[in-house]
This record gives structure tokens, sequence and C-alpha cells, in this order.
């Protein structure tokens, strides 16, 4: 606004929400991987990071060639359901900018445990985020319509199955009334800064994928441009640390601010304390590439944020995840940023 046109970092959003609601299956399905088909029981252990670039996301929402989509993409951070990984969903909870809770819409008698965990864990960090009502390819005698925004997808159904899909709509509506909220279907919403945003989707056919890519991009301007706003002042989190063959210790981190360069001297916090060391490598997974899975990077000199960043490093094997990486910028005090590493 005002003819001065920000720089804006890609808006980091977290996918939350029940063992088995479909998080890992809904990433799949706008990567068009098979992350989930890999999961030892079909059960995520780890947080995961996707950079989505806005070339992939046109693609995916059709939308004409003169509409702008003013966020260069998404990052997109995929945590675990099950009841045991509760630090995780905290530790995406605290760097996302906006959530996904996904919700299988299959399940009916009342919000699953760690869907209720999930909306509490961002209302104690007042984070706004977009229900997706997910695996409605299962409601009985649906007619996939592969890839179909949901509008023209429930067009194509029998009148049996677009009133069991409204009565479904209406029960979760109803339980997340009753956890304090109030939803509605996306399409239906007429308050969308206040009113939570309810995009049925299905992660096997894509019914709804459209809508839910389209509404985050455009939703996250409306609510908080000034925060999507690059700064050049690094914010960076630590997800995990790994032993790779070719780099030695390696460090998975969130770029969520700034910039980060092949060389930088950085203090990360470990069990032994703060350390201090330089960044040997720089690396990304390609765009669409999930983070954490093993498979070929590409190397940087310099990256900005945000992006889901592989860092190869000396000295970092005990890294503690969850924690803030510092970069020591020539003329600082290395004291007091080891202090700060300390402290956050
Ligand atoms: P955790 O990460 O372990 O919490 O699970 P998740 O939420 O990532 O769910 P996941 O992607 O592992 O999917 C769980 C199961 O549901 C798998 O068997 C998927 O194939 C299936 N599934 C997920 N989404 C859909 C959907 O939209 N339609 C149908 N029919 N099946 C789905
Ligand atoms: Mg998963
Ligand atoms: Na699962």
């Amino acid at each position: 606004s005002c003819g001065i046109d920000r720089e804006l970092r890609a808006p980091i959003c977290c996918i939350l929400g029940h063992v088995d609601a479909g998080k890992t299956k809904l990433l799949d399905c706008i990567r068009r991987s098979n992350v989930q088909g890999g999961e030892a029981g079909g059960i995520t252990q780890q947080i995961g990071a996707t950079y989505l670039p806005v070339q992939n996301i046109r693609e995916r929402t059709s939308l004409k060639a003169e509409a702008t989509i003013k966020v260069p993409g998404l990052l997109v951070i995929d945590t675990p359901g099950h009841q045991s990984f509760r630090n995780m969903r905290i530790r995406g909870s605290s760097l996302c900018d906006v959530a996904v809770v996904v919700v299988d819409i299959t399940r009916g008698r009342g919000l699953e445990n760690q869907t209720i965990e999930s909306l509490d864990l961002l209302k104690h960090r007042n984070v706004r985020f977009v229900v997706a009502l997910n695996k409605v390819d299962r409601l009985y005698g649906w007619k996939t319509c592969p890839n179909a925004p949901i509008a023209k997808a429930l067009k194509n159904q029998s009148d049996d199955v677009r009133s069991e899909f409204k009565w479904r709509v209406t029960e979760v509506v109803t339980q997340l009334k009753e956890n304090g909220l109030n939803a509605a279907l996306y399409y239906e919403n007429k308050k969308i800064k206040e009113v939570v945003n309810i995009v049925p989707t299905s992660s096997v056919s894509a019914e709804g994928i459209p809508d839910l890519l389209l509404l985050l991009v455009r939703w996250v301007l409306e609510i908080m441009m000034e925060r999507l706003t690059y700064v050049n002042n690094v914010e960076c989190t630590v997800l995990e640390v790994n032993e790779d063959k070719d780099f030695g210790t390696t460090i998975d981190v969130v770029l969520i601010n700034g910039a980060l360069r092949k060389g930088d001297q950085i203090v990360v916090c470990t069990k032994q304390g703060p350390v201090t060391t330089n960044i040997r490598y720089l690396l990304t997974p390609y765009p669409m590439k999930e983070l954490k899975a093993k498979g070929v990077y590409k190397h940087h000199e310099e990256l900005k944020a945000a992006q889901g960043v592989k860092i190869a490093v000396r000295g970092l094997r005990h890294a503690i995840p969850g924690t803030t990486l510092i970069v020591v910028k020539p003329g600082d005090d290395l004291e007091q940023a080891e202090a700060a590493a300390v402290q956050e």
C-alpha cells in the first residue's frame, strides 16, 4: 500500500492435528510426493519443512495469468499427530505465522484429543489458523473430481452425499463452538478476520486443494502483511541434528527472517552449553521436497527467509532442537551472543 513495494517473505504455515487426520498425505498431495508411504507404521515421528514456490501454487490453483500472488511461496511445517510428540507440535506452533488444523470429516463424536491439544497450543501462541476438513472422498457415494475446487466437486455429487456433507460440517462447526471457536465454511464466511475458515479437502483425490492454497496465500496478507515483511534480522530455530555421510554433523533449521551466509559465525545451544562455530555449507532440498527426507541438496552462498535449511557445521553434534540460532556479525560481542543463545 501507499505505493511502496515491500519485500515479503514466505509465510510459515504449520500443519497440526490428530494422528492420521491426513497431514502428511495432504502435503504429499500438494508436493506430488509419497513421504507418508515411507513412514514407519504410517506415523510421522519428526517435524518436517517443505518450501512451496509460488509457481507451483499458481499451477495448483489454476489462477488466470494476470492474477497476482504477492507472497514468494509458502514454507509448510509438518508435525506428528501422535500423542507422544507434543514437543514437536509446540515447536511447530511456536515458529509459524499461521496454521492448518487438519480434521478427519469421517470422525464424528467430538474433536479428537490432539485436535483439541493443537487448538489450545494455537490459542496460547495467538496463531491464526484454518481448518482443513479432510477425507471428503470417504463420504459414502462420493464421486471423485481430481483437483477440483470444492464448489465444483460438490455440484457433482448426489443429493444424499451433499446432505451427508452438510450435516458433518455442521457437526464439526458445533464441536469447534464447544471449544470456544466460531467457524464456517470459507465460502460462506463473511467475517474472515474473525470466524475460522473451514476448507473441505481430500488428500487422495485433491478436491479442495486449490481452495486451500489460494485461501492461504490471500488470507495471510489480509491478516498479517506487516509481519510478513522481510527484515534483515536473523530469526532462526533449530529443528533437528543429524549425522550425514557427506557433510558430517548437520542441523536442520527454519530461517524465519533475515539471511544466512556460508561462512557466517553462529552460536547454537548444545547440551554442553553454547557453541560458536561457522556455517561450512548452506543447503536446501529442492523446492517441493521435504527437508528431513534423505535427498539431493542445493548449495547456497546466501539464503533469505523464509526457508527450511540444512547447515553443515562442526561441533554441534549435541545441539538442542527448539533453540535459537544466533549469527555473530563482525564487531558483535561474542560473549553477549552466547548469553543470548542460552537465554532463548
Ligand atoms: P500422523 O503424522 O501420524 O499424525 O498422521 P497424518 O495426519 O500425517 O496422516 P497421514 O497422512 O499419515 O494419513 C493417515 C491415513 O489416512 C493414511 O492411510 C492416508 O492414506 C489416509 N488419508 C489421508 N488423507 C486422506 C484423504 O483425504 N482421503 C482418504 N481416503 N484417505 C486419506
Ligand atoms: Mg504425518
Ligand atoms: Na499417520
